[in-house]
């Protein structure tokens, strides 16, 4: 298939790339490669991916473009004659959504908005979106589902994801767009996002810097590993051009306690953290933990790398591509 991949220079982007070139499918990748994050990371993995590309069945091009600029996103769409579209392109990130509301809205919102109406312009089969588990804000219900309510988000970037699956229902009832929103639950693991908890504590704790650990440790979260989730988008995508649910929940449904997590990484590490506790971040939530039954009946969907082995994983890129002996 072609496939237009938006985020493709992102943690999950660059990976769904691979495994879909490895598949035999054409992708094209649109990234902006704003700078967030360390934008040397994002320009590492599109590097990554275009590595894969030279042995993999399909063909990679990418082209760094804005998914908010609707002309020049309107001039992919019509040069290449996508299947199905993946959007992942986002601004993410909980905290940085107090600081800079502004950037939701362009890229989540506005940009959302266009890959919407291309969509149903060039006439795509699918499209498969990024949503997020932040839309359950502090659902005290475990686990959750997706039929639970998602009408009290705790931050603007989780109230961006609640607007794309809103959006995303509209195009399909009006317009008979057809879309599948994946709600992804704190995803780790090499090439991962450096302003997420996993990599801070994997940073600090090896350069011997403290770790701020929130609400005390009192926190748990559904950490799920790259490939198990990469696995499900694939299967998402290449599966049939309407998906029995309008959103699936895409975690490890097993939720590990932050203190047991940091423990994990001390002992990959071989190092003790340097703990500075703290109390709860606004826009934070207490716990997450994902049902994904819905996604095991209709795409069979196993996520089974336990956290040890996904640790280690995520700890020997981390080495291997900072230098550090
Ligand atoms: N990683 C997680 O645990 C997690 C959890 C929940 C939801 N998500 C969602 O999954 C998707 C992928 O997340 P990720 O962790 O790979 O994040 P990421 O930040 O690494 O990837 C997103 C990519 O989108 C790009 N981007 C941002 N704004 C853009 C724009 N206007 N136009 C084009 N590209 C733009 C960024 O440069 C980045 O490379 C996002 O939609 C995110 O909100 C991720």
């Amino acid at each position: 298939m072609n496939i237009l991949l938006t985020g493709a220079a992102g943690f999950i982007g660059s990976h769904t790339a691979v495994e879909l070139l490895r598949r035999g499918h054409n992708v094209v990748g649109v990234d902006n490669m704003n700078s967030y994050y360390d934008p040397s990371l994002k320009k590492a993995r599109l590097s990554w991916v275009r590595k894969c590309a030279r042995t993999a069945k399909g063909k990679f091009s990418f082209s760094e473009k804005d998914i908010a600029d609707l002309s020049a996103m309107e001039k992919i769409f019509k040069t290449h004659k996508f299947d199905k579209v993946c959007n992942l392109a986002a601004q993410a990130g909980v905290r940085y959504s107090f600081e800079n509301p502004s950037s939701y809205i362009h890229c989540n919102i506005i940009g959302f908005f266009n890959i919407l109406e291309l969509c149903c312009k060039y006439k795509v089969k699918h499209l498969v979106y990024a949503s997020s588990s932040s839309v359950y804000g502090n659902n005290a219900k475990v686990p959750f589902s997706e039929d639970d309510r998602t009408d009290d988000p705790q931050s603007l970037y989780a109230a961006t994801k609640k607007s794309n699956e809103l959006m995303a229902h509209v195009y399909m009832h009006q317009r008979g767009l057809s879309c599948t929103g994946l709600r992804f639950f704190t995803v780790y693991g090499p090439w991962g996002r450096p302003d997420m908890a996993p990599f801070k504590f994997m940073k600090k704790i090896l350069g011997d810097e403290p770790i701020d650990v929130y609400n005390k440790g009192k926190l748990s979260r559904d950490f799920s590993y790259i490939d198990d989730i990469v696995k499900g988008i694939v299967a998402v995508i290449e599966g049939p051009n309407k998906s029995n649910r309008p959103v699936y929940n895409i975690g490890n449904s097993r939720p590990v306690g932050l203190m047991d997590f940091i423990r994990t990484i001390e002992n990959t590490a071989g190092k003790k953290a340097k703990k500075v506790m703290k109390g709860m971040q606004p826009g934070d939530v207490y716990t997450t933990f994902a049902s994904t039954l819905a996604l095991e009946e209709d795409y069979a969907f196993r996520p089974d790398t336990p956290l040890e082995k996904g640790i280690a994983e995520f700890y020997n890129w981390y080495k291997a591509f900072y230098k550090i002996s």
